[in-house]
C-alpha cells in the first residue's frame, strides 16, 4: 500500500489530503482539508491572482497539518508527496510547489509533480464502490471545469497511463470559453455572485428549459470540439430586453433553465458523439460542472440509448470541484510507476501556468 499526501493550490482552493492506494482498488481518501477562497474573491466578481497567492501562503501549512492529523499519520509515515505544479495561476501554484518541495526535501521523501487535469481525471476513482478492475474500457473521460472542457479517451486504468496520457488521449476541447466559464460569465450578466454555476443550477429549478432559445455552437457532426463564447452575447441581449420590460426577475428561473439547457445540450451531444466515434463502453464526467443537477439528470435518462454498458460515472460531489485528494491519487499512480523526483533533483521543480492539453 502507498500513502501519499497531495497538495493543491492552482486557483482559489487551498487543499491538502492523504490517500491510501493499492493497485486495482478504489483509492481510499484518509483525509481532505480544504480552504475555499470563494468568499474572499466574491467582491471582485472573479479570482484575483495576487490575493489568491497571498491567501494560499497563509493557509497551506494549516491544511497540511490538518490533513495529516485527520489521517492520524505523521509526515514520516508518508511514502510520497504529490503537488499540482501545472496549469493554473502561477503565483498560487508556486505556494503549493514550494511547500511540497520543502517538505519532501526535509523529510527525504519523493516528490511527484501532478498536472491539475490528471487530478480531475482520476477523481472518479476516489472512494468509489465499483470494482475498478472490471471497468469497461475504453472509457470516455470528460473534464468539465471552470478552466477546461476536454474530452479524453482512456484505454487503460491510470496505473498504466503513459507520462503524456493527457496529450495523447485528448480527442476534443473547447475552442474558447470552458463550460464552467460559460456558466460563470452568464451568471455574472444576471447579477449572481462568483462562481455562478451553482446559482444557475439552483435558480433553474422549476424553470422552463425551452423558454429561451440560445445558440448551440458547432452543431456539425465532424468536430468533437466545443465553443461556448457565443452564449454570453445571446444571454446579455435577452437579459437586457427583459430588464427594459421589467420582467427579468419574474423570468429568471426560465432564463437560467434555458442557459443551463444550452450548455448541457452542447456538452452531451459532443460527449455522446466522442464516445460513439471512439467505441467507448463507459463514460465519466469530472470537474466542477459535473456537479450540475441537469447534466446528471439528462445523462441518467439518456445513457442507455448509447453503446455504453454501465451508467455514467461521476466523482463524489466533494471531489468534483478542486481538491487535493484527486492530486494525491494522481500522484500515487505516478509514484507507483516510478515517475518521481528525489533529493536535490526535486529542488528544481517549477510551476507552469499554461501547458497545452
Ligand atoms: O473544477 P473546478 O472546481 O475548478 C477548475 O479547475 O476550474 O470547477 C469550477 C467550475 C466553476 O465554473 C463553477 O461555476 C462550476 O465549476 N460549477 C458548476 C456547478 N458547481 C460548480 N457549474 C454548473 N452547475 C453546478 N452545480
Ligand atoms: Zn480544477
Amino acid at each position: 500500500m502507498s500513502i501519499v499526501l497531495g497538495i493543491e493550490s492552482s486557483c482559489d482552493e487551498c487543499s491538502a489530503s492523504v490517500v491510501a492506494y493499492e493497485p486495482l482498488a478504489p483509492v481510499k481518501v484518509l483525509s481532505v482539508s480544504t480552504f475555499s477562497q470563494v468568499r474572499i474573491h466574491q467582491p471582485y466578481g472573479g479570482v484575483v491572482p495576487e490575493i489568491a497567492s497571498r491567501n494560499h501562503l497563509e493557509t497551506v501549512n494549516q491544511m497540511i497539518d490538518s490533513a495529516l492529523s485527520d489521517a492520524r499519520l505523521k509526515a514520516s509515515q508518508l511514502d510520497a508527496i504529490a503537488v499540482t505544479n501545472r496549469p493554473g495561476l502561477v503565483g498560487a501554484l508556486l505556494v503549493g510547489v514550494s511547500a511540497a518541495k520543502a517538505m519532501a526535501y526535509a523529510l527525504g521523501k519523493p516528490l511527484v509533480p501532478v498536472h491539475h487535469l490528471e487530478g480531475h481525471a482520476v477523481s472518479v476513482f476516489l472512494d468509489q464502490p465499483f470494482p475498478v478492475a472490471q471497468l469497461p474500457l475504453p472509457m470516455l473521460l470528460a473534464v468539465v471545469s471552470g478552466g477546461h472542457t476536454n474530452l479524453y479517451v482512456m484505454r487503460t486504468l491510470p496505473e498504466l497511463w503513459p507520462p503524456d496520457f493527457l496529450a495523447r488521449s485528448l480527442v476534443g476541447r473547447s475552442r474558447d470559453d470552458a463550460a464552467g466559464e460559460a456558466f460563470d460569465k452568464t451568471a455574472k450578466i444576471l447579477g449572481f455572485p462568483y462562481p455562478g454555476g451553482v446559482w444557475i443550477d439552483k435558480t433553474a429549478e422549476g424553470g422552463d428549459p425551452k423558454a429561451f432559445s440560445f445558440p448551440r455552437a458547432l452543431p456539425q457532426k465532424a468536430t468533437l470540439d466545443f465553443s461556448f463564447s457565443g452564449l454570453k452575447t445571446a444571454v446579455a441581449l435577452a437579459a437586457e430586453k427583459l430588464r427594459k420590460e421589467g420582467t427579468l426577475d419574474s423570468r429568471l428561473s426560465d432564463l437560467c433553465a434555458s442557459i443551463q439547457e444550452a450548455i448541457v445540450d452542447a456538452l452531451l451531444s459532443k460527449i455522446f458523439l466522442a464516445a460513439r466515434e471512439h467505441g467507448c463502453r463507459s463514460l465519466a464526467i469530472v470537474g466542477g460542472v459535473a456537479a450540475n443537477s441537469r447534466l446528471r439528470a439528462r445523462l441518467a435518462a439518456e445513457w442507455q440509448g448509447q453503446q455504453l454498458v454501465i451508467p455514467p460515472l461521476f466523482p463524489k460531489a466533494a471531489y468534483c470541484t478542486d481538491n487535493a485528494a484527486m492530486i494525491a491519487a494522481a500522484g500515487a499512480f505516478r509514484f507507483r510507476q516510478g515517475q518521481l523526483l528525489r533529493e536535490t533533483e526535486l529542488l528544481s521543480l517549477n510551476a507552469v501556468a499554461n501547458p497545452e492539453f
